[in-house]
Formats: structure tokens, C-alpha cells, sequence
């Protein structure tokens, strides 16, 4: 593929085909350029879209990270992503969406990287460097119902001079990783079929189905690490993931904790081999 081919528009009817009948994305909204794609998920699903409706834009004008930060977008290199999602799952457990995402982006970057790692809760990074981020929100119907919507950022065929000079040493992108100009609709059309598989055994047998597969991907699990969540800081040993999605962490006394949700750090000194920054 040449360069100038490689930053053409994503294909979208091409898509379209690829996912025509299946779960998720049997609907393809396309957008040349929007806010965020989350936003416009939140929207369709707020107007009683279905489940499985797929949000893709080629450049974000306010594209979000986890923890309010920004979520760089630029045009036609990348994948920004939404998904609609209607579990029918206790609004409590709705975190264990978060890290089902996590683990299929990651078996999707693994088709083409195969040493992909997951980064609780769910950053997926190649050579320890941030490759795809997911924001998972969540919304409340008055019936008790609820709509999820899974915004997932990949970074594709993204220079590592085109990214914000403060991200160069901490981030990459799947052609940077690899050598190789990625496919955009193949890429898409494989991340959302491993979405769709591991959406439906979570549905079907809740996260314990996912856990071995989750905990073999993760590159913080024996790691010390230091957790910052709403409260005092946690510090301890990453045991693996527990059977309902809580992150098990053994502090220096023995006990352990159990961890929903933070930003990690990782303590103890490793090279970036183990898939993990340093
Ligand atoms: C993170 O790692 O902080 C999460 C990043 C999530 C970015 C994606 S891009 C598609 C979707 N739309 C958004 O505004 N954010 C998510």
C-alpha cells in the first residue's frame, strides 16, 4: 500500500459488507469528522437505537480518554470507534464491559502484533507503549435498563513524528510496531468480530469465562504497582483478575485487596519485553 493509499478514507461500505447480519455492526454510522463518536453512540442510543450499532469517524473534534483527558484524533490514519451495547447485566458489573473490550481490542491488536498486552483496566500497548485506549460509559433507562457505549481508539498508521511530541516515547502505532501499513477495514472488521465473541461468552457465562484468557494478556500480573483510584492511594503485588472483574492486589502485610477502577503505576523496575512500561 503507498502512502498516499495507506491515508485514504476508511472503506466504509466495504465494512458494511464485512459485518452485514452479525451482532455487532450490523449498522455502520460513518462520519468524516465528528465530536466524538462516544457522543453520537450515547445519542442513537438515547433515540432507542439497537444493539450492536457501530459509530466510526475519521477525525474526533473532541475525542475523550479515560480520567476526562483528550483523546488525540487525527484524520484518516486511526480507528475511532463506538459501540452500543444493551447487557443485560447489573448496573455494578457494568465495569466487566470495560474489561471484556479490553480483551478483545487486545486479541485484535495481537493479529497483527502478537506480543499485544493488556494494561489494567484497559490499555492495550505493544513493546510497552500505548497502541489503543477504551472509554466505557454508561446509561441508566428509566425501565432500569441499561445502554453501554464501548469507545475504542486504535492507533493504525499514525508516524511516530505525527504524534504530540509528549506521547513519542509512550505511545505507538500498529505500522510503527510493525513495519507494515494496516488495513483499516480489515483491522475494524476483526476487532469488532472479537468483540461480538467475547461479548456474547460474558452474556452467556459472565466474566469467569474471560478471566484466563484476560490474566495470560496482562502485563502487570506478579507486577508491583501503585493504584490511584477515588481515595487513598493502593499499593501491592498484581495477584490476576478475580472472577468478577475486580483487580486482585496483595499488599506488602499479605492481605488482599480488591481493586474496581484507577490509573496504574507500574513500581518495580522490568523491561519493556514483559510488555509493560518500565
Ligand atoms: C483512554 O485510554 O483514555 C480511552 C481512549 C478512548 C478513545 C476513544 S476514540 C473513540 C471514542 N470516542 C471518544 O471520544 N473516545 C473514544
Amino acid at each position: 500500500m503507498t502512502s498516499a493509499a495507506a491515508h485514504a478514507p476508511l472503506d466504509a461500505e466495504a465494512l458494511r459488507r464485512a459485518r452485514a447480519g452479525a451482532r455487532i455492526g450490523h449498522t455502520i454510522r460513518y462520519f468524516e469528522s465528528i465530536a466524538s463518536t462516544n457522543d453520537e453512540a450515547r445519542d442513537l442510543g438515547a433515540a432507542g437505537a439497537p444493539e450492536g450499532v457501530v459509530v466510526i469517524a475519521e477525525t474526533q473534534t473532541r475525542g475523550r480518554g479515560r480520567l476526562g483527558r483528550r483523546w488525540e484524533s487525527p484524520a484518516n490514519r486511526n480507528l475511532y470507534m463506538s459501540v452500543l451495547l444493551r447487557p443485560a447485566i447489573a448496573p455494578e458489573d457494568a465495569a466487566q464491559i470495560g474489561l471484556m473490550a479490553g480483551l478483545a481490542t487486545a486479541e485484535g491488536v495481537a493479529g497483527w502484533a502478537p506480543q499485544a498486552r493488556i494494561k489494567w483496566p484497559n490499555d492495550v500497548l505493544i513493546g510497552g507503549r500505548k497502541t489503543a485506549g477504551i472509554l466505557t460509559e454508561m446509561y441508566s433507562g428509566a425501565d432500569g435498563s441499561i445502554a453501554v457505549v464501548v469507545g475504542i481508539g486504535v492507533n493504525l498508521n499514525i508516524a511516530i513524528e505525527e504524534l504530540p511530541e509528549e506521547l513519542r516515547d509512550k505511545a505507538t502505532s500498529l505500522a510503527a510496531a510493525t513495519g507494515a501499513t494496516v488495513d483499516r477495514v480489515a483491522f475494524a472488521d476483526a476487532l469488532l468480530s472479537r468483540l461480538d465473541e467475547r461479548y456474547g461468552l460474558l452474556c452467556t457465562a459472565g466474566f469467569a469465562a474471560l478471566r484466563q484468557r484476560w490474566d495470560e494478556l496482562s502485563c502487570l500480573t506478579g507486577r508491583h504497582v501503585r493504584i490511584i483510584a477515588a481515595g487513598a492511594p493502593q499499593e501491592g503485588t498484581v495477584v490476576g483478575m478475580a472472577a468478577d472483574g475486580t483487580l486482585r492486589l496483595r499488599s506488602a502485610d499479605g492481605s488482599e485487596m480488591r481493586v474496581v477502577a484507577g490509573d496504574v503505576t507500574v513500581l518495580d523496575g522490568y523491561g519493556s519485553a514483559a510488555g509493560c512500561p518500565q
